[in-house]
């Protein structure tokens, strides 16, 4: 198979990005321009994590008057969840002027679709897709407190929707962060299991990426350097000292902005597959899906397994043995829809391939 054209011609970056331990300590000074004005307020969108942690919150300088909201993140955000943080916003008719997003890829993502349905009317459901948002948001700034999903660079801020069940972003030049913050100093209380699972995602991304059909010379920059990150990250002794977390950080922000101009492979369906039926989160469904993908992904495959041993990582087995012939119809189904990615890893004949025999098989590899 020959290279494809991704058809992407014009990709959006953020705009400003301060990095480096403390630069959260900046923030204060970030926020006197949207703070101008006596009426002016800024919303707060914090992951629940840091709900008690007073030495992280102190650093945000939050006024009276500032709408704070805690993030849950058990499960992924929901177009009605979005749409009632509007409603308490304009319940308390607040002017607001910036919009701060700190966490990880959750909480990220609420943060960017808030700040779009501030300045554009009707619910959140109604930009679920391309280029649908018509005006800019408001300002905003992203605070990513643990490295790998990439949500701090990406054009999209991913929801299901609780009506039709559609798990779709708001694809939009609008939703890319003004500003962000990459202060590796917030990522240094993150478990083990949950760092390794999350930074693989931008590893996987990337891997992907630079397996498959659709591919250019921008995209394949940004995946190659992050790649050697992480491996440089979860090859060497110990994937968490502040070095390491400060690398991860930065190959999760060159993963997010890879993801721009390129697609990802058979990974991430099969995960959306895990997702949607058995409800795994996003990350670890990736891990769990590294177990069954040697045949696609041979050298990426043997270098998962050897970073997962250095890093004494746990990553769940057996999630598919013993489902009924019902759940596999829906794993397959969830699985399949994913067209370009597997058009991308396998070509268009990728159903020749992954009959359902076949997905049923992998799964149960899992
Ligand atoms: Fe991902």
């Amino acid at each position: 198979m020959g290279i494809l054209d991704t058809g992407i011609r014009n990709a959006k970056n953020v705009r400003n990005y301060m990095f480096g331990p403390g630069s959260i300590q900046s923030l204060p000074k970030l926020l006197q321009a949207p703070r101008q004005n006596r009426d002016q307020r800024v919303g707060f969108f914090i992951d629940e994590f840091f709900k008690n942690n007073a030495s992280i919150l102190n650093n945000l300088a939050i006024e009276s008057g500032d709408h704070v909201v805690f993030v849950p993140t058990e499960k992924e955000p929901t177009t009605d969840q979005i749409d009632s943080y509007l409603s308490a916003i304009r319940e308390k008719n607040l002017n607001i002027s910036a919009i701060v997003g700190m966490g990880g890829g959750i909480t990220l993502d609420v943060a960017k679709a808030v700040a779009n349905l501030l300045t554009n009317p009707g619910k959140a459901a109604d930009y679920q897709g391309w280029d649908l948002v018509k005006n800019p948001a408001v300002y905003k700034i992203g605070i990513p407190t643990i490295s790998g999903t990439g949500a701090e660079a990406t054009r999209t801020c991913v929801m299901t929707n609780t009506k039709t069940g559609v798990k779709l972003g708001m694809n939009s030049d609008f939703t890319v962060y003004d500003q962000i913050i990459l202060d590796s100093d917030l990522t240094s209380t993150v478990s083990r299991d949950q760092y390794f699972w999350t930074g693989m995602d931008t590893y996987v991304h990337c891997i992907e990426a630079l397996a498959g059909s659709y591919r250019n010379a921008i995209g394949d920059a940004f995946s190659r350097e992050a790649v050697n990150l992480c491996q440089q990250v979860f090859l060497s002794e110990d994937m968490m000292t502040s070095e390491a977390r400060e690398k991860l950080m930065v190959a999760s922000y060159l993963g997010g902005c890879a993801i721009a101009t390129s697609y990802v492979g058979v990974v991430h369906p099969f995960s959306a597959g895990l997702s949607v039926v058995l409800g795994l989160h996003h990350c670890v469904s990736n891990c769990i899906v590294m177990r069954a993908v040697e045949e696609f992904y041979p050298e990426p495959y043997a270098e998962f397994w050897k970073m997962v041993e250095k890093q004494n990582i746990h990553i769940p087995e057996g999630v598919c043995r013993g489902l009924k012939d019902e759940e596999f119809d829906r794993l397959y189904a969830s699985t399949i829809v994913h067209e370009k990615p597997l058009t991308n890893a396998l070509g268009p004949n990728f159903g020749k391939i992954l009959t359902r025999e076949k997905v049923k098989e992998t799964f149960l590899k899992m």
